[in-house]
Order: C-alpha cells, then sequence, then structure tokens
C-alpha cells in the first residue's frame, strides 16, 4: 500500500537530477550486457522476463516508492524500456525514441523519426560487438538503427540507418500494411523479425526475416504462407496463395542462442472470421514454428489451430525453459494461447512434452465455410481459463444484472471454446476475443521449469452478415473497418463508433487517423485513391451524397462475410456477465504440468470498496520474476496498480497507484548501482482515467545514497 509522498519524491527527484550527470557517466563506464541490465525485449534473448537483481526482495518491497516519473503525453504506451549501462531507452506514444538516465529519468537525447504513426511500440532491440552497437526502433512501417549513445541514425545501415518492412515480401510495396509493434531478436549479427499486418485483406502474407544488423540487408525469410512449390502450400487452395494474407508473427520471438533457433508464434489467416476463400488448414497460421536462426530453415512446427476463424493468434512470445522428465531434464518451449492453454514442446524436436489430444469440434454453418473438424488439446496443464460456460457460472453480483446475464445468455449461441461464428445472430466466445492469455508474454524460472502468466478470463460475443454496401467507400468500410469499428460503425468498449465523426473531426483528421493507425488501430496506408477519399467521405456523411451512389457490385467488398464488431458479454452495469475471476494470475509447474497457485489479478476500485472480494479484472502486459523472490506486474486496468506477488504463493507484498493503468510489461535494472522498477502507464483501456501516459521508476528509499550524490555534485 506504499506510495510515495509527492514531497519526498520531489526532493528525492531534485537530488537525483542534480547528480544525474555524475550517474551517468558511472553507467556509461559498464557498456557490456551486464546482469543489472535489461538488454533485450523480455530481459533476455529467450524472453525469460527474470532479473538475477536481488536488493529489492520480500522482506524490504513494502517500501517501495516511486522516484520519479516522465510524462510521455496523451496516447497508448506498452512498451517495455531496455535498459543498458544504467540508460534507459523508451517510445512514446508518437513513436519517439528517448535515452533517460535509468536513476533519475533525465532525458539524454531523443529520435524524432520523419514517418511514424500512433501505434503502440512495445519495445526496442539492442545489438554489440566490441564497441560497436546498435539500438533498433521501428515507425510507421520502417525499422531504423541508431547509435545508443546519440540518438543518431546508425551510418551504413539501410538508406540513411532506415529500412522499408514491406519491402522484399513478393508484393507491391506500396499495398500493404506492414508495422514492427513488437520488436524483434538479435542473433549473432542478425536482426530477426517478424511484423504486425491487417486483419483484413489485403494483408501482407506473413514471414519471418533476418536483417543484417550492420548494412541492414535482408539475409533471409521464411514465408509463412507458402510458396506453391514449398511444404504447407498444400493446406491452402493453390489459387489463394498468391494473394492469401496474414499468418504473420505480430507477438514477438524467442531465441535459444546456444542452439540458434528462433520460435516464432503466428496468427491468424486473413480474413479472421470467414475462411471460405482459404479452405484448408492454412499452414503456418496460428502455428509455433521453430526456424534455424542462422539460415531460416524451418526445423519444426506445430499447428495449435486449425483454419482458424476466430481469431485465435497465438498471443505472446513461448517461454524457454528446463523440465523434466524422467530423470532427464529436458530444453521445453512452452506456447500460451488466446484459448487459455500452455502448449509444452521439447525445444529441440518439436515433440510434445504433454500428450495432445484431437478433439472434435463444432463446424461451421455458414454458408461457403470450411471448417476443421478437430482441433489440438493438451491435456495438462489444465486450461488457465475457463472453457464452457453454463448458467451456474454467470455473475450473481446483484439479482437485476444475474437476470439480465441469464436472458441474454439464453438467446446467445453456445457450443464451447471453438462455437463458431453464425451469420445475423451472436455467439457466445468464451475465452474471449483478448484470452486466455495475450500479449504481455509469461515470465520463467528457467532452471525450476515454473512459467507465471497472467490471463483474462471474461466472456465475449461476436456473429456475422453478409457483405453488403451501398457505394464504394461504404464497401472499403465494411471491408476493412467494420471488423472492430461495426458493421453500422456503432463501436464497441474501447472502440469509438463512427456515427457522428463528421461533426467531431475534419476530413483530414479522419485521413490522418486511417493512415497512421492509433492505439489498438492498425493504420492503413495501403488503401489509396480513389478508395481513400470515398472512405473518408462515407465516414464525414454516411448518408452518402447523391453521385457517389454506386452498385454494390462495384463496392468491392473484400470477404462475403464482414465481422460484427468484438462485443463483451456484459452485465446491464457493464461489469462482465460471468461470475469472478475475471483476470488470474498463474504460477504453473511444467515438471509436473500442476499449478503452483493462482489468484485473482486486479480489482475494480468502487467493488471493493463495497465490500466485493477481489473480482481480478481484464489485463494486458506481463510479469517479471526477479532473484528477490518477487514477481512484479502492472496489467490490470480497472485500478492502476503496480503490485509485487511472492513467487512462492501469490501473496501481494506490495502495491502503488500508478496515474494511468500499467498495461505494458514492467523491467527492472540496476543504475548507480541502485534496482529500479519501471512501468509504462496510460490510459487508453481504462474510460475513467485522464488521458495521458508516463514512465514511472519504483525503488527503496536510499537517503544514504542521495546524501552521498548531492556531495559529490557539490564537489563539482
Ligand atoms: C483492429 C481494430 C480496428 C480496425 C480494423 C479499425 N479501427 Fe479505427 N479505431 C480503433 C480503435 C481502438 C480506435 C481508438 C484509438 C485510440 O484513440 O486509442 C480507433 C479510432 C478510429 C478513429 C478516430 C475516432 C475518433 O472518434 O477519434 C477513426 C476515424 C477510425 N478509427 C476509422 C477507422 C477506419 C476508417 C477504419 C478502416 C479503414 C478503421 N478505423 C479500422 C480500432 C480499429
Amino acid at each position: 500500500m506504499t506510495r510515495a509522498a509527492p514531497l519526498r519524491s520531489e526532493a528525492f527527484r531534485r537530488l537525483a537530477v542534480a547528480g544525474a550527470a555524475l550517474l551517468f557517466v558511472g553507467g556509461c563506464a559498464g557498456l557490456g550486457s551486464a546482469a543489472g541490465d535489461w538488454a533485450a525485449y523480455g530481459g533476455s534473448p529467450e524472453g525469460d522476463r527474470f532479473s538475477p537483481l536481488s536488493e529489492i526482495r520480500r522482506s524490504n518491497v513494502g517500501r517501495l516508492q516511486e522516484v520519479w516519473r516522465v510524462e510521455t503525453g496523451e496516447g497508448g504506451l506498452q512498451t517495455s524500456p531496455l535498459a543498458i549501462g544504467g540508460v534507459l531507452y523508451v517510445l512514446t506514444p508518437d513513436q519517439v525514441v528517448l535515452a533517460l538516465d535509468g536513476a533519475t529519468g533525465r532525458e539524454l537525447w531523443r529520435h524524432r523519426p520523419e514517418a511514424r504513426n500512433r501505434q503502440p511500440i512495445r519495445g526496442l532491440s539492442y545489438w554489440r560487438d566490441g564497441a560497436e552497437r546498435r539500438l533498433f526502433t521501428s515507425h510507421g512501417t520502417f525499422l531504423t538503427a541508431l547509435d545508443p549513445a546519440t540518438g543518431q541514425p546508425a551510418a551504413g545501415f539501410g538508406r540513411g540507418g532506415t529500412i522499408d518492412l514491406r519491402e522484399g515480401l513478393g508484393r507491391e510495396p506500396s499495398t500493404l500494411p506492414v508495422f514492427l509493434t513488437t520488436p524483434g531478436v538479435v542473433f549473432r549479427d542478425l536482426l530477426i523479425v517478424g511484423f504486425r499486418t491487417s486483419e483484413t485483406a489485403p494483408a501482407a502474407p506473413g514471414a519471418i526475416r533476418a536483417y543484417d544488423v550492420r548494412n541492414g540487408q535482408l539475409r533471409w525469410t521464411f514465408a509463412l504462407v507458402p510458396k506453391p512449390e514449398d511444404p504447407g502450400a498444400e493446406t491452402w487452395p493453390a489459387e489463394a496463395l498468391a494473394t492469401a494474407g496474414g499468418a504473420n508473427a505480430w507477438a514477438g520471438l524467442a531465441l535459444d542462442p546456444e542452439r540458434g533457433i528462433v520460435y516464432a508464434p503466428t496468427g491468424s489467416a486473413v480474413d479472421d472470421f470467414f475462411g471460405g476463400d482459404r479452405k484448408g488448414d492454412n499452414l503456418f497460421a496460428n502455428s509455433l514454428v521453430a526456424l534455424d536462426a542462422a539460415t531460416g530453415r524451418r526445423l519444426w512446427h506445430q499447428q495449435l489451430v486449425r483454419h482458424d476463424i476466430l481469431d485465435r493468434d497465438l498471443p505472446s512470445p513461448p517461454s524457454l525453459l528446463m523440465v523434466r522428465r524422467g530423470g532427464r531434464t529436458v530444453p521445453a518451449v512452452a506456447q500460451a494461447t488466446k484459448h487459455g492453454f500452455l502448449f509444452v514442446f521439447d525445444r529441440v524436436t518439436g515433440e510434445p512434452l504433454f500428450p495432445i489430444e484431437q478433439r472434435s469440434v463444432p463446424a461451421s454453418d455458414v454458408p461457403g465455410e470450411w471448417s476443421s473438424t478437430k482441433q489440438p488439446f493438451p491435456v495438462a496443464p489444465e486450461a488457465f481459463a475457463r472453457q464452457q460456460l453454463t448458467a451456474d457460472m454467470l455473475t450473481k453480483r446483484t439479482p437485476e444484472a444475474a437476470a439480465a446475464a441469464r436472458a441474454a445468455f439464453d438467446r446467445l449461441r453456445r457450443n464451447g471454446p471453438f462455437a463458431p461464428l453464425a451469420v445475423d445472430a451472436e455467439t457466445l466466445v468464451f475465452p474471449g476475443f483478448d484470452g486466455g492469455a495475450e500479449w504481455g508474454g509469461s515470465a520463467v524460472e528457467r532452471e525450476r521449469g515454473i512459467v507465471y502468466l497472467n490471463a483474462n478470463d471474461v466472456a465475449w460475443t461476436g456473429s456475422l452478415r453478409a457483405a453488403r454496401a451501398t457505394n464504394r467507400g461504404a464497401g472499403v468500410y465494411q471491408k476493412q473497418c467494420a471488423v472492430c469499428h461495426g458493421a453500422d460503425g456503432q463501436g464497441a468498449e474501447g472502440v469509438p463508433a463512427m456515427t457522428g465523426l463528421g461533426g467531431r473531426l475534419s476530413l483530414a483528421d479522419i485521413r490522418r487517423v486511417i493512415l497512421e493507425g492509433r492505439g489498438r488501430m492498425p493504420g492503413f496506408p495501403q488503401i489509396g485513391s480513389p478508395d481513400l477519399e470515398q472512405l473518408i467521405h462515407h465516414l464525414a456523411d454516411p448518408s452518402g451524397a447523391a453521385g457517389r451512389e454506386v452498385q454494390a457490385a462495384d463496392a468491392r467488398v473484400g470477404s462475403r462475410y464482414t465481422f460484427n464488431g468484438y462485443r463483451k458479454f456484459l452485465d446491464p452495469d457493464g461489469y462482465p456477465a460471468v461470475e469472478p475471476p475475471w483476470g488470474t494470475l498463474n504460477a504453473i509447474d511444467l515438471n509436473s504440468g500442476r499449478y503452483r497457485w493462482r489468484v485473482p489479478l486486479g480489482e475494480y476500485p468502487e467493488l471493493v470498496a463495497r465490500g466485493v472480494p477481489a473480482t481480478g479484472s481484464e489485463n494486458y502486459g506481463g510479469p517479471v520474476v526477479t532473484a528477490g523472490g518477487l514477481l512484479f506486474i502492472g496489467a490490470t486496468v480497472r485500478d492502476r496498480k503496480l503490485r509485487a506477488f511472492d513467487t512462492r504463493n501469490g501473496r501481494i507484498l506490495w502495491e502503488g497507484t500508478l496515474p494511468y493503468p500499467g498495461a505494458a510489461t514492467p523491467v527492472t535494472y540496476l543504475a548507480g548501482g541502485r534496482q529500479f522498477v519501471v512501468i509504462a502507464a496510460s490510459s487508453p483501456r481504462d474510460p475513467k482515467a485522464p488521458p495521458g501516459s508516463a514512465y514511472l521508476a519504483f525503488a527503496l528509499p536510499d537517503v544514504g545514497k542521495g546524501a552521498q550524490l548531492a556531495s559529490a555534485t557539490r564537489r563539482d
């Protein structure tokens, strides 16, 4: 319950700022990737989200307090910073890179890229060889190499330090939305990356690519939508391969540096919700793919959802750890899914370490759709999100909420975790579209075989409608935008409605949002003239002026069916219509496949005030575990907390309040000999939070060091 008293914090900040120059010099002396650094997204190439630091530990974490804060303006932040030699590298909501003194938050330099947009960038990558160092960032459709000392673009990399990620995918680059929201991994002198693309056609065909860290040249590509002559092509209609998109790895990669293997989790093929034009299993969509990191050659793959029509992307990088099997220690890889399972494989052979059953699932009755009749389910560990919603699991929060939830439940189509969507009728989606697991990733104690994983546990609903459009702009809207904003532009929780847009935004503003994206919305730079103009006019004035009306056939609706928009299954007061827990934190022992503990994660402050026990809440962003026996996590979107849990039992040992929800994975590092915990916080996920974003640093009070610093500065 500790919160830095503003005065104390301000006083400390002044002291610390006074000594910043000194600290910075001290920090830079040790340039390597030391134990106190957080030099990769996920903390290490493997992505353990584990730190060997223990200055902050169970016995003293109760004294943790906010020591500095850097405000970064309005917008969404999902960044997990890098910390190298005491310098923290972060991104702002508009993709500006800042280097901060890790001890004080003082800005050392900033890099403002020319082309940028408002999509959250989840992190950066770092490479070093002797005195040569590079920091990789992304903005718009580009990847840029910077000098970490100055923030200047690295000479000799691409064109002026930048490469365009749309190039080299075998399609006309200007038609492709390609964004590096999650950073890549570094293997020797290669930067290996996936990308984010659109959820509807046209989308880029997924690929894993390796670039030379020095000159930016493409060294290898693994096509996740196979070429007609390649293995996997038989799982698609031949004619689909030339235009198919998605199956991309947007969630980030994990690397086994010793064995030289890179692991890529992939998302759905496009369109997310109708696959009638991609009949077949659609490899390598929704798969864990293991590649030789030096050459891009495929070593093995496991498809975890076949012919996905429910947006069941693999949402986070897998975890690499060691598990015991019959007296042997096996290098394992564990992949969490949106539908609530942890699939565990031998990292080298791809063999499952817990048996996988092929269970029958219901087929879609949407005309023209193709279904996979079986899907893989691991027998252990047990699912970390509920799989079947029955009437007795509906909310009992109030009699009114219970009655409303029951009435709505009775109207929904329901058929287990793979219930296919239907035309013009809502289907229950449980686990929900945001998991189960999401993009934050898991933390592991690698040698002990333990995974720490946070999950959502609320129900959503979804439905399809036959695509129709009265004009060309409406056609583009149905094809590209209705998936989130709703077929009637009605919006959804966290997605603004398009109604009355003309009165709110200028035509130029609408154009900018479409081209650049914002928050969860990807940019659509590929929508060219005249579609873009028609779309903008359609949004500003949906009734459609005469002259823009065209035949539906000309409206170029891509898929035969469009998605009616993501909807949460909520009670009339806006709380989840299922019983808590609505979000959980889990510790799973992969030696046995059993849970060590499982606790609700997050709360609704107004329910707590009324005496309701912790319900858990939806959460975005993952945990970090330390040698101090602690697990740090923010993630909860309703209570704006950063918490420290005891890794032994899931007990909360400390919580601090953030100005906005900490919907990002924290990091921990040493700066000036002191351990810091930093988290990005921002408002978009919490309707009640003030607009804004910031990086917050927490540390133990350290009067001794503060005084030392001050006197050192005075001597200067
Ligand atoms: C993946 C989901 C998604 C898709 C697809 C999507 N959007 Fe959005 N859109 C959002 C979200 C979420 C926001 C709110 C972003 C924020 O402010 O953080 C948004 C915001 C907007 C806004 C700003 C609205 C306002 O009131 O400020 C406009 C305009 C918009 N979208 C238009 C479009 C158009 C046109 C398309 C299709 C070309 C589209 N969107 C596709 C999710 C999406």
